[in-house]
This record gives structure tokens, C-alpha cells and sequence, in this order.
């Protein structure tokens, strides 16, 4: 059997890299193009690579790519709320536009969006990020209705605190406030995450589609 093709984006480093890397050693052929090549904040460079690159026959995609710029509602820019809708939520749904009819034309496809617990549950400083992120598990189920009789499953994985530069950047202090409300005492590994997203886009998921899939130690029991 030929090996299928994975599409993923922000594969440069956190649990992107981290998907990329677990990916590389199982049979797929990988596309994960850099920000240089696909910018996903520019709908521009999303419609120049869409039609460089026609031909790309995708029998997975993985929308990874994100961002979280944390603001109170009072001081929320107009170039914060466009960066997080055009980044977290418009682009995935472009790429999936894109890639959908050779998998529908395949009746065989996977799309994994990473979404995050903050698509479930939210938090002070985060509308933009909980607002995107809900979206995208909107975007979820919608397509798993719509192409589930294509056997495209579509799914969301929801990440908690994962160990990047996404929260890296918090001072350590908070992370470790933070940790101490997680069950397990600590936040993921992104190879934690990049387990589940070899899962549901391998042959052993047959059937999950439409799922939010939280993957946060316990965090959002509470
Ligand atoms: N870390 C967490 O705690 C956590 C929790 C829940 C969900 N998530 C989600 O998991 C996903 C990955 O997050 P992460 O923690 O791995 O973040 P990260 O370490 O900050 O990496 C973000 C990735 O997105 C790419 N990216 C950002 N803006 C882009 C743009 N305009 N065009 C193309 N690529 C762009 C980055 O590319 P460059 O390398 O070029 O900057 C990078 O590869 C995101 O969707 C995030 O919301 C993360």
C-alpha cells in the first residue's frame, strides 16, 4: 500500500514538532511547510501556496499551527482579535477547503484540528484564544457531519498546559501555580500529544469522528 501524505503546519517546533517528529517514524510522506513558505496570518501566502502546490494530493491534515496573545477584554487591539481569528480559526478552514475534494474523491481522509482545553473551558485575559478555540471544535463537528459519509473523520485534540514556547513564556512562578492545579502535578510533554494524534489519524481509528479529545492530566475535572 502507498504511503499516505500528511499536511501539518507549525511544525517547527513545539507540539507540532513534536507530531512531525512522531510522525517521521511511522509510514507517511510529510508536507510541513515553514511560515516562510505558508504564512497563515497573510491570506495572501494561504492562496498563492494553495494554488502553487494544486497537485498535493492530502490524506491528512493536521492544523496545528496556533497562537495565544492573552489580553484583558479593555485593551483587546484590533490586530489581536484579527491575528487570533485569522491564525487559529480562518486559515485551518481555508486549508481544509483546499484539501477536502481529493479525500472526498478518495472517500478516505483524517483532519485533526489542535484545538485546546480553552475550546472547552475559558479562562480571564483569553476571549480571543477561547473564542478561536471554541470556534474550531464548532468547525469540528459541523464536518464530521458533513463528511463523515465520505469517511473523512474529523477531529479536535485539546491540549492543556503542554510544555512550548507557548507557555514558556509565562514567568516560572505561574506555570508552577498552574501545575499545582493539574492532577498529575505537571503539564504534557508535546510527544504526550503528538501519542493521541498518531492514534486517531492512524488505520486503529476507524470510527472516532467529530470529538473534542481533551488530553490535560485531569485539569478540566475540577
Ligand atoms: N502549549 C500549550 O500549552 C498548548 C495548549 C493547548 C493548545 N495548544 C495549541 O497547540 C498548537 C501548537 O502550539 P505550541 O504550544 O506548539 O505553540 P508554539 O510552540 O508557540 O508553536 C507555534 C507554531 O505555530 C506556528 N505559527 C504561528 N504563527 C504562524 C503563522 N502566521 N504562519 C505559519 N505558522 C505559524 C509557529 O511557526 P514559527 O516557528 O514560524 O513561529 C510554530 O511552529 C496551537 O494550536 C496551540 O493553540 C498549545
Amino acid at each position: 500500500m502507498s504511503k499516505k501524505t500528511v499536511f501539518i503546519t507549525g511544525a517547527g517546533r513545539g507540539i507540532g514538532e513534536a507530531i512531525y517528529k512522531k510522525l517521521k517514524t511511522e509510514k507517511y510522506k510529510i508536507i510541513a511547510p515553514s511560515r516562510d513558505e505558508l504564512d497563515l496570518n497573510d491570506n495572501v501566502s494561504i492562496y498563492r501556496y494553495i494554488e502553487t502546490h494544486k497537485n498535493l494530493k492530502i490524506d491528512i491534515l493536521i492544523n496545528n499551527a496556533g497562537v495565544n496573545f492573552p489580553s484583558w477584554i479593555d485593551e483587546l487591539t484590533d490586530d489581536n482579535i484579527d491575528k487570533h481569528m485569522q491564525i487559529n480559526l480562518i486559515s485551518p478552514i481555508k486549508l481544509i477547503r483546499a484539501f477536502v475534494p481529493y479525500m472526498k474523491k478518495n472517500q478516505w481522509g483524517k483532519i485533526i484540528n489542535i484545538s485546546s482545553i480553552f475550546g472547552v473551558v475559558a479562562r480571564g485575559k483569553q476571549t480571543m484564544y477561547s473564542a478561536t478555540k471554541h470556534a474550531i471544535n464548532g468547525v469540528t463537528k459541523a464536518l464530521a457531519l458533513e463528511l463523515g459519509p465520505s469517511n473523512i473523520l474529523v477531529n479536535s485534540v485539546c491540549p492543556g498546559f503542554t510544555n512550548t514556547d507557548l507557555v514558556k513564556r509565562n514567568p516560572p512562578e505561574k506555570n508552577a501555580l498552574i501545575a499545582k492545579d493539574i492532577p498529575m502535578g505537571r503539564f504534557a510533554q508535546p510527544e504526550e500529544i503528538a501519542e493521541l494524534v498518531s492514534f486517531l489519524i492512524s488505520d486503529k481509528n476507524t470510527y472516532i469522528n467529530g470529538q473534542c479529545l481533551v488530553i490535560d492530566g485531569g485539569f478540566t475535572c475540577r
